[in-house]
């Protein structure tokens, strides 16, 4: 998850422990970030202390990469933003391919080739009550920055993770399908993980099977075979989660979608998570136990390397070419 530092430059999650991203770099130019069809510099960015987004977390978004000047899987993250606004009737006020030339414009306006851009749709400016027909008009707020990885050495060393008392919430209260402003339970789950100094933490449902990290799609490797919990089991459908479908069926190796417990994660030969921000990234400890031989497995390790040559390759052009 990207956040904000104390000078509001965008910032992974504060370092707190080892593996944690670092601090991005400043981008080249003063950053102009977007709402509502204007471009604004960093200090004069501001929406209204009355716009939902804000007093009810009511809105969606979508974290989006872009390596070597293309927006990776553009399509299916801005599909994916406008599926989760029409489940929480958010109208956009704009049509798709506006939205999507709104995206490359402003990653062009800071005259990046390589790194995040925050896509965020609120409900709009309301008055204090929650009821949304208050609000008459969605706004949209699009920030590209530079984003920092984890360091290289952690994608082979791998991640630290802690099964959290904070269960994923079930697709009867706030469907974790929807990509919405709110994060507080994934918030609260972070915090557990933050105090028990893991890098992240793994979080089940109600069932007690697992669902997701708190910003990651989990997955395991067993006896060959790549499994991730079902989207029913309360994962997001993450986008890195269905490039790993791709590049499974690409090198011919067995994916399925199981109900998965804490037990498999423990018995599991590899273990990894994928996130738009993390990428592909090895799990090797969880709960105190060694996954595997604890260290990144055979199939983490061609899978992150295939991940990476997409990267590079695929993606929409940003720059005309
Ligand atoms: C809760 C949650 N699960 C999983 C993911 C991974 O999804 P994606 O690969 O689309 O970034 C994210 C990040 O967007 C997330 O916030």
């Amino acid at each position: 998850m990207l956040t904000k530092d104390v000078a509001g430059t965008a910032v992974m999650d504060k370092p707190e422990t080892a593996g944690k991203p670092k601090a991005v770099a400043p981008a080249t130019k003063a950053q102009k970030i977007y709402i509502d069809g204007q471009f604004y510099d960093h200090a004069d960015a501001k929406i209204s202390v009355f716009d939902h987004g804000l007093l009810y977390g009511d809105g969606v978004f979508e974290g989006i990469r872009f390596y070597n000047g293309r927006v990776f899987r553009m399509e299916e993250h801005m599909e994916r933003l406008w599926e989760s606004a029409r489940s929480i009737c958010i109208e956009i006020p704009m049509s798709r391919r506006d939205l999507d030339a709104a995206l490359l414009e402003t990653i062009r306006q800071n005259d990046l080739r390589d790194g995040y851009v925050r896509l965020v749709v609120t409900r709009g400016v309301g008055n204090l009550g929650l009821n949304p027909a208050q609000c008459k008009r969605s706004s949209i707020i699009i920030i590209a920055a530079k984003v920092a990885l984890y360091p290289e050495e952690v994608y082979r060393r791998g991640l630290t993770v802690v099964t959290v008392a904070t269960r994923r919430m079930g697709p009867a209260t706030l469907n974790p399908a929807i990509k919405s402003l709110n994060y507080l339970n994934n918030i609260l789950a972070r915090i557990e993980a933050n105090l028990s100094q893991a890098d992240e933490a793994l979080m089940l449902n109600d069932a007690g099977n697992i669902a997701e990290c708190t910003a990651d799609n989990v997955f395991i490797v067993k006896r060959g075979q790549i499994m991730t919990p079902p989207i029913t089991a309360g994962a997001l459908r993450g986008i890195t989660r269905s490039v790993v479908f791709d590049i499974a069926a690409e090198l011919g190796i067995k994916i399925s979608e199981p109900d998965l417990t804490r037990h498999d994660l423990y018995i599991a030969d590899e273990a990894f998570l994928t996130g738009t921000a993390a990428e592909v990234i090895p799990m090797v400890r969880v709960d105190g136990r060694i996954i595997g031989n604890g260290e990144a497995g055979a199939i983490t390790t061609r899978t992150i390397a295939r991940f990476r040559e997409l990267t590079r390759k695929s993606g929409t052009p940003i720059f005309s070419e």
